[in-house]
């Protein structure tokens, strides 16, 4: 049976947890594939509410392995905390599985973050989560980075993490970074690395064992399309590639082994960061959807930038992602609208373009072209069925697919579990 990759169609936030999880009932094996605990992921279970972070969504199912897969880059100590918080909430976390090939979040990752953040121009802030994402990719890329399999032999690990304080010390505190300890320091990672050991293992050999076995892998990514660092709004952009071809590379499985792409997308745009934004609303329908939606980051606590479906946007990224199926999620965020617009077409100094810019002072100039709809005013939470949705509502999701020329698969009308229907 060959894999299904979910991914973030816009810029995150867009419900891929809940879609994980739900999907979930139906898979034998989840694999998160970039990103780390810059990531937040929601999943309502009845009244419980859980946030993964880096553990896959796939968790509250039990018995469904999660793989952590080489290319997350992970802060061992916030695994720990995170597997602590599930085990303590009666939640099994012995299917999790870390790659010996993943790369590792140092404290000096941690510290570059906000120092680089706090040195840039006003302009220049990206607004990260400051979890130490880019600094360590950027160590990946230079061939100087610590990996998941490094924790097996503790005293070569030790060795290796005080020479990176030591670097980062020498390096970075004559430019004002802060000093670190090496010895305060070392004490929570090597209780970390102690407690992680037994989980790391060579998730490709796993992944694709489970792949030849017929098992029904589902690839979670993280962030949306465009946070990817090379089909984001770059600058503004997380450092991997959150896109569906990084499910690959990020998991050790070939392109052979995949047959399905699900997109996530929100009935509407939120954005977390800095940033451009074309459809973003400064208004009170913006403070209205950021309201109505809960919108206020799962990591972070920030409120997260709201406005109008952009189908420009989504369809570039429907287009790189290769999205077969649409998870519309929000859809009930709407409810209460007599009028909803969705942007069909972008103008640039005056002339109207229907592709996504590549260059992020363009894009802070893009003009939204919009069209009107007219509301459903009513309440679509208890909808299970297309045919229990008011009229303009299956017309505003007919829409979407229409403009993103992709099926709709799952409608989501509520954080539950169960507020989810197949459409
Ligand atoms: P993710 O990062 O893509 O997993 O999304 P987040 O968890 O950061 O944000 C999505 C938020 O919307 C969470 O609080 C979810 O519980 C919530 N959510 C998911 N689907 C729906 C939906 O259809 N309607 C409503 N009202 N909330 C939803
Ligand atoms: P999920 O998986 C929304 C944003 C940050 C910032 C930029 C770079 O929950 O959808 P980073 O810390 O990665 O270097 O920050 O990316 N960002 C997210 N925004 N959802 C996320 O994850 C995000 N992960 C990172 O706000 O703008
Ligand atoms: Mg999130």
């Amino acid at each position: 049976m060959p894999a299904s990759v979910l991914v973030g169609v816009q810029w995150g936030d867009e419900g891929k947890g809940k879609i994980i999880d739900v999907l979930t009932k139906d898979a034998d094996m989840v694999v998160r594939f970039q990103g780390g605990n810059n990531a937040g992921h929601t999943v309502m279970t009845g009244a419980e509410k859980y946030v993964l972070h880096l553990i896959p969504s796939g968790i509250l199912r039990k018995g469904v392995p999660c793989v952590i897969g080489n290319g997350l880059v992970v802060d061992p100590v916030a695994l720990k905390k995170e597997m602590d918080e599930l085990s303590g909430r009666g939640i099994d976390v012995s299917g999790v599985q870390l790659s010996n090939r993943s790369h590792l979040i140092m404290p000096w990752h941690k510290q570059l973050d906000a120092f680089k953040e706090s040195q840039a121009a006003p302009d220049k802030k990206i607004g990260t989560t400051m979890r130490g994402i880019g600094p360590a990719y950027a160590d990946k890329a230079s061939r100087t980075g610590l990996r998941g399999g490094d924790m097996l032999d503790l005293a070569r690990f030790e060795t290796k993490f005080r020479d990176g304080v030591c670097d980062y010390n020498r390096i970075f505190v004559p430019l004002g970074a802060k000093q670190l300890d090496a010895n305060a320091e070392w004490k929570p990672i090597f209780e970390a690395a102690q407690f992680l050991r037994p989980y790391i293992i060579d998730t490709v050999q796993t992944v694709n064992l489970a792949a030849r076995q017929g098992k029904r892998i589902l690839l979670e990514g993280a962030q949306g399309a465009f946070l990817d660092i090379d089909h984001g709004t770059y600058p503004f952009v997380t450092s991997s590639n959150t896109t569906s071809g990084g499910a690959c590379t990020g998991s050790g499985l070939s392109p052979r082994a995949i047959n399905q792409v699900w997109g996530v997308v929100k009935a509407y745009t939120t954005r977390v960061g800095e940033g451009p934004f074309p459809t973003e609303l400064k208004d009170s329908m913006g403070e209205f959807l950021r309201q109505e939606g809960g919108e206020f980051g799962a990591t972070t606590g920030r409120p997260r930038r709201c406005g109008w479906f952009d189908a420009v946007s989504a369809r570039y990224s429907c287009m790189v992602n290769g999205v077969d199926y649409l998870a519309i999620t929000k859809l009930d965020v709407l409810d209460k609208l007599e009028e909803i617009k969705i942007c069909t077409a972008y103008k640039l100094n005056g002339r109207t373009i229907d592709y996504f810019p590549a260059d992020s002072g363009e894009l802070d100039k893009i003009e939204p072209v919009y069209e009107t709809f007219k509301g459903w005013m009513a309440s679509t939470c208890s909808a299970r069925s297309l045919d229990e949705l008011p009229i303009n509502a299956r017309r505003y999701i007919g829409l979407m697919t229409e403009l993103l020329s992709a099926k709709a698969g799952i409608i989501s009308v509520g954080s539950g579990r169960d507020q989810t229907f197949k459409a």
